[in-house]
């Protein structure tokens, strides 16, 4: 049972060390967070998660990690400086500012005033400086998706890899976006990551690929313990539809704040290749793209055999990173009623994914013996490179037990003093909590196989 409100996954994500407000101590900045020692061990297993099964369980994709900074050309070529725009309202009374999609009635919704403006375009982009004089003529944007230098680096690839359709780039990394309205926690922000694979194939296959893609997508979610009910697809139609999309379903997951878009999986034709693309003329490119000027690329792939040239047309996976830790805790976010009528918090993470492994916790925090068994057996299992391995002297066993619950680890090894006699020691399930005495010559094995 997922979460049943967005408060009480703020509330643990504070409390525990996942997510704090970025520039907390300065009354922060809106729509900008970060992640804390938990949070980023998080993030980092979905990153890593998405990356093996991107890029090295397949063999048709490859990786990339490109500059933030981006040309200002790129953003106008690609078409985000004329279209890459939200509709803004003002409230003329309280001088707020909303998306004039997101209002629910014709009235503002913070005083109430019918007096607002006709929505007018607000570009998204953010806009900074490039050396050391700002005289407004030398700038680069923020990049608004990480896809663009896929795109431009397309040739790149090819020419240093000599890859044949059909064939994936993929990328992780921080996109940014002067949302109007940045709200629901890191739902909607204004600075955060993206997974994004662009898929080429050949134009006449995209239609079969975009299917495939979708079902692929569908599956990895479930594998990082996202309920499948939990998700609907929607159809993105008509004037919804991004410029340059010519088909887009959206995996669309139960947040507690409401159903709302995880992941889009776009069909892009040719239109970014296309677009970045000089002599367009020549090869015959299906998309409605501004004549190329600037450019010196053509990207585009080259048949040796039949000697001709196609672009290749674009299916693209994007996922919110954000997006995607919020979805997993509120899949894993349980409140249990015990037996003896108490209540416990556990987050049932699939192991890949918590943020610490295994918790060893000496039974007596000033028991030498105990204390420098339980450093060893930290250390031995931190060599098997299954993550973090967290050891923990506070002495209160209960105390731990709990607080290993509430974020997520799967195992905790106590070590007391039957362990000085016999070498075993006592490992607790989270999610059962079951315990059962294992054998230090054991235990490797046994935490690698309920852990990875
Ligand atoms: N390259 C295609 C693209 O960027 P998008 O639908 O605008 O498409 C893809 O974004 C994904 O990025 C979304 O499904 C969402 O998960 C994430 N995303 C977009 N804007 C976001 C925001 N302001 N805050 C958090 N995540 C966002």
């Amino acid at each position: 049972m997922p979460a049943q409100s967005m408060e009480e996954l703020v509330a643990l994500c504070k409390r525990r060390g996942f997510i704090f407000q970025a520039s907390e101590i300065y009354g922060g900045l809106q729509g900008i967070y970060d992640y804390g020692p938990l949070g980023v061990e998080l993030k980092n297993n979905l990153k890593n998660a998405w990356w093996r099964a991107m890029v090295y369980e397949r063999d048709d994709v490859e990786g990339l990690d490109s500059a933030i900074l981006t040309n200002q050309k790129v953003l106008l070529y690609s078409g985000h400086e004329a279209t890459f725009s939200d509709p803004l309202v003002d409230c003329r009374d309280c001088k707020s500012r909303w998306r004039a999609d997101h209002l629910e009635s014709d009235q503002c919704p913070k005083c109430g005033s019918s007096n607002l403006t006709e929505p007018r375009p607000f570009n998204l982009m953010f806009k900074t400086a490039i050396g050391p004089v700002d005289d407004g003529s030398s700038f680069a944007y923020l990049r608004p998706e990480t896809a663009q230098s896929i795109f431009t680096n397309f040739k790149n690839v090819l020419d240093s890899t000599s890859r044949k359709l059909p064939f994936g780039i993929a990328q992780i990394g921080k996109s940014f976006r002067n949302e109007i309205t940045p709200r629901n926690f890191i739902f909607r922000v204004r600075e955060f990551e993206q997974m994004e694979l662009e898929f080429f194939v050949e134009p006449g296959e995209d239609e079969d690929w975009h299917d495939r893609w979708i079902q692929e997508r569908m599956s990895w979610w479930s594998e990082q313990g996202v309920n499948e009910n939990n998700i609907e697809l929607l159809h993105v139609e008509g004037d919804e539809l991004a410029h340059y999309s010519k088909a887009t379903v959206d995996l669309m997951y139960r947040f507690p704040h409401g159903l709302e878009e995880l992941e889009g999986i776009a069909n892009r034709t040719d239109f970014d290749l296309g677009s970045h693309t000089k002599n367009q003329a020549d090869l015959s490119i299906s998309a409605d793209v501004e004549e190329n000027r600037d450019s010196n690329t053509r990207l585009a792939y080259h048949d040796q055999q039949a000697n001709t040239w196609t672009v290749p047309y674009v299916i693209e996976p994007s996922a919110g990173v954000d997006r995607g830790v919020l979805a997993v805790l509120n899949e894993a976010y349980t409140i249990e009623r015990l037996e003896n009528g108490s209540e416990r918090t556990v987050l049932k993470l699939k192991p890949h994914l918590a943020p610490i492994k295994v918790a060893v916790l000496p039974l007596k925090r000033n028991h030498d013996e105990i204390v420098e068994t339980s450093r060893r057996i930290k250390q031995d299992l931190q060599r098997l490179g299954l993550g973090r391995i967290l050891f923990e002297n506070t002495g209160n066993i209960g105390k731990g037990y709990r607080r290993h619950d509430e974020i997520g680890t799967p195992l905790a090894v106590t070590v007391d003093f039957e362990t000085l006699e016999d070498q075993t020691v006592t490992v607790r399930d989270r999610d059962t909590m079951a315990q059962e005495r294992v054998h230090l010559e054991e235990l490797s094995a046994f935490v690698t196989e309920r852990v990875r």
